[in-house]
Formats: C-alpha cells, sequence, structure tokens
C-alpha cells in the first residue's frame, strides 16, 4: 500500500523530465525550463502478445504516444527549446518526418520562439502536420526526401539567432536519453533485450547512453542488448551504404543516410546487439497485431521493432525468462490514413434499425 501511494504522489507531482532528471542533464539554475510535463509514459506489460507470438518472456512496452504531442521527441524537445532560450536564439528550425516537426512547434509555441519546419512534401502522417500547423509553425514542403531537407537545414546552419533542434544538436540525444532512466526505475532493474525502431537513428544512440550512464551510476546492475529495426525499402544501416530513395509505409523512418549512423552501430556492436530491417507487411502486421491484442495503438513506424522480436522469437533468439522493453516511439492516431489501411476492414454500413444491427453481430 506504502509503495502505491509513493508512486501516486511522484506521478502527481511530475514536473518534466528536466525537473526529475536534472543530474544526469546539460542544466543548470539558471536555465529556464520550458516543459509541457513530457515523460513519465506507462510500461505496459504485453502478455497477450508475447503468447501470440510464441515466447516465454516478460514484454514491457514504452508507451511513447502518450508523451504531450503523442511522441517521445518531447524529451529531447524541452531540453533543446530550453537551451535555446537560455543563449537567447529567437527561432528553431528543423527538418523531419513528422514527429520533429510537432514537438519543435508545440515548443516553440511555449517557449515564445519562431519556429520553422521543413518537410518531405506528401510524406508526412495527417496527424503530424495537423499539429505543426496548428502550433502556429513556418511549415514548408520540399520536393525531396527527409534526408535532402535535413541537407538544407544543415546548409543554412545555426546562427545567433537560430537554433537546429535536429538530434545533430546533442541536447536532442542528451533529454532523449530519459526513457532509459525511467524503464529502469520502474522496473528496478535494466531489461536484458531493448528493441526500436530506427530512423535517423538518434533515438537508439540517445537509450543506449541512458542505459550506460544509469549502469555506471550503480543504478542497474546490467546492461541491455540493443535491437535496432529498419524498414526494408529504407535500410542503410543494415545495407551498409545511404539509399537515395528510401521506401517505406512507416514514414516516420523513412530515411535514407541517418545523422547517427556511428551512434546505432555503436549501441548494436557495443551491446552484442542488433540492427536489423524488416518488410512493410510485417510492420503493418505487427502494427495491427499490437491494437488487436493488447488494446496499444502504435504508429507504424513502432511496427518494425516488434516485427523484429517476431524474427527474433522465431529464431530462438530470445531466451525464456528473458525481460524484454520495446519502445513504441509514436502514437496511432499520428497516422489515421496508415491505420485505416493497416486495420484492413471498413465499418459496416446498415439502416438504421435494431434489427440490421442484429443482423451484423450475428444474433
Ligand atoms: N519512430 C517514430 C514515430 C519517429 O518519428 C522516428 C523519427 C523514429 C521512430 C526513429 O527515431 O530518428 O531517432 O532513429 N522521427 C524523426 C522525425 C526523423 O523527424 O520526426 P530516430
Amino acid at each position: 500500500m506504502r509503495a502505491l501511494e509513493t508512486t501516486a504522489s511522484r506521478a502527481a507531482a511530475w514536473g518534466g523530465v528536466i525537473q526529475t532528471y536534472a543530474a544526469y542533464l546539460p542544466v543548470t539554475d539558471a536555465t529556464p525550463v520550458i516543459t509541457l510535463n513530457e515523460g513519465n509514459t506507462p510500461l505496459i506489460k504485453a502478455d497477450n502478445f508475447v503468447r501470440a507470438i510464441g515466447g516465454e518472456f516478460d514484454l514491457y512496452l514504452k508507451y511513447e504516444g502518450l508523451n504531450p504531442t503523442c511522441s517521445f521527441k518531447d524529451r529531447g524537445m524541452t531540453l533543446a527549446l530550453s537551451k535555446a532560450l537560455e543563449r537567447g536564439a529567437k527561432v528553431v528550425i528543423c527538418a523531419s518526418t513528422g514527429n520533429t516537426s510537432a514537438s519543435a512547434a508545440a515548443y516553440a509555441a511555449r517557449a515564445g520562439m519562431k519556429c520553422v519546419v521543413i518537410l518531405p512534401n506528401g510524406k508526412i502522417a495527417m496527424g503530424k502536420l495537423a499539429q505543426a500547423l496548428m502550433h502556429g509553425a513556418t511549415t514548408i514542403a520540399v520536393e525531396g526526401n527527409f534526408d535532402a531537407a535535413l541537407r538544407i537545414v544543415r546548409e543554412l546552419g545555426e546562427t545567433a539567432e537560430i537554433e537546429v533542434v535536429n538530434s545533430i544538436n546533442p541536447v536532442r540525444i542528451e533529454g532523449q536519453k530519459t526513457a532509459a532512466f525511467e524503464i529502469c526505475d520502474v522496473l528496478g532493474r535494466a531489461p536484458d533485450f531493448h528493441f526500436l525502431p530506427v530512423g535517423n537513428a538518434g533515438n537508439i544512440t540517445a537509450y543506449w547512453r541512458g542505459f550506460r550512464e544509469y549502469h555506471a551510476a550503480g543504478r542497474t546492475d546490467r546492461l541491455p542488448r540493443m535491437f535496432g529495426f529498419q524498414a526494408a525499402g529504407a535500410a542503410p544501416l543494415v545495407d551498409g551504404h545511404p539509399v537515395s530513395d528510401p521506401q517505406t509505409v512507416a514514414t516516420a523512418i523513412r530515411i535514407g543516410n541517418p545523422a547517427s549512423w556511428q551512434g546505432a552501430m555503436d549501441a548494436a556492436s557495443a551491446s552484442r546487439g542488433h540492427i536489423g530491417k524488416v518488410t512493410d507487411e510485417e510492420i503493418l502486421s505487427a502494427h495491427r497485431s499490437i491494437a488487436r491484442h493488447e488494446g496499444v495503438f502504435i504508429e507504424p513506424a513502432c511496427g518494425a521493432p516488434l516485427a523484429g522480436l517476431i524474427r527474433c522469437v522465431r529464431d530462438g533468439l530470445i531466451p525464456q525468462g528473458s525481460v524484454v522493453t520495446a519502445t513504441m516511439t509514436g502514437h496511432g492516431l499520428k497516422d489515421p490514413d496508415a491505420a485505416i489501411q493497416s486495420a484492413g476492414c471498413q465499418p459496416v454500413v446498415v439502416q438504421a434499425n435494431t434489427a440490421a444491427v442484429m443482423k451484423v453481430i450475428g444474433l
């Protein structure tokens, strides 16, 4: 009972990741904290899914879709906007497949700063585009992919007035590592395996850093093996070279030349992990499966690590009794078009009477 009360009061007082993990972050008392009380996302045990895929281990989903802008990006963005404001920048800019721009737009609105986002035209999920527009970001869609948009951001560069808030900004990675801290705090240990989707590769770099820092600080007694998954049509890390025309239904990870390439490779090799690729069919199947079996609604990119986990179980790589965590990076409502496609069905339209409804129910 006492443990429950402690948890409840902690949640009620939750002031965001900077307040909670300041000792591990590059902030001082002088840093103005721009927060939407991000973080503290649930770790959901997914027994039904594990049973369905024939595993015998504990799987926990770190459901990052429950952050304020419905993706993990808020962890890095609270720090990026706070540091930008601290040094007196006026404008933040980013390239994005959608979630970074949504988060940057929201935190910039809160900070009273101007936000400019550069997106691949026509390849942004509807919810994410709505967020950038709604928060008042100057929204520019280029005739090209994410890699082209990031190249433009790099060329524009950082000035006294402009702060780049892509994960090439090191404070973004610092903020994102707090998700690994939360996993260890809730489990009371580090997992044996951690699975996550990989696009620009900032998040796998951040998690690995977080797990290592907690281990070095004596907060955990082990390090997880890091398993990252890319979409087969956008898998430069697996193929070993940049992909000039990346393609996947998981638009969040439609990236051909990841900025944190080395960080991802280091995480996989130092942890005895793996970077793999899965097909769009496998991604959509996992996307649907986790919604049907667990009631957890994710965006397609999160289907990649689940599909990867299915392969690992099939290959006998996850020992019985392991503790496995997987980051569900974004909420399913971000991409309703993909969800309706993935569901593979439509509402049944009937006359407005009880008999017609009963017939559909099959009673
Ligand atoms: N999952 C989601 C939902 C994402 O939005 C992203 C990246 C990733 C996974 C991959 O993370 O890039 O750190 O390897 N989205 C970026 C964006 C690129 O612009 O929103 P990563």
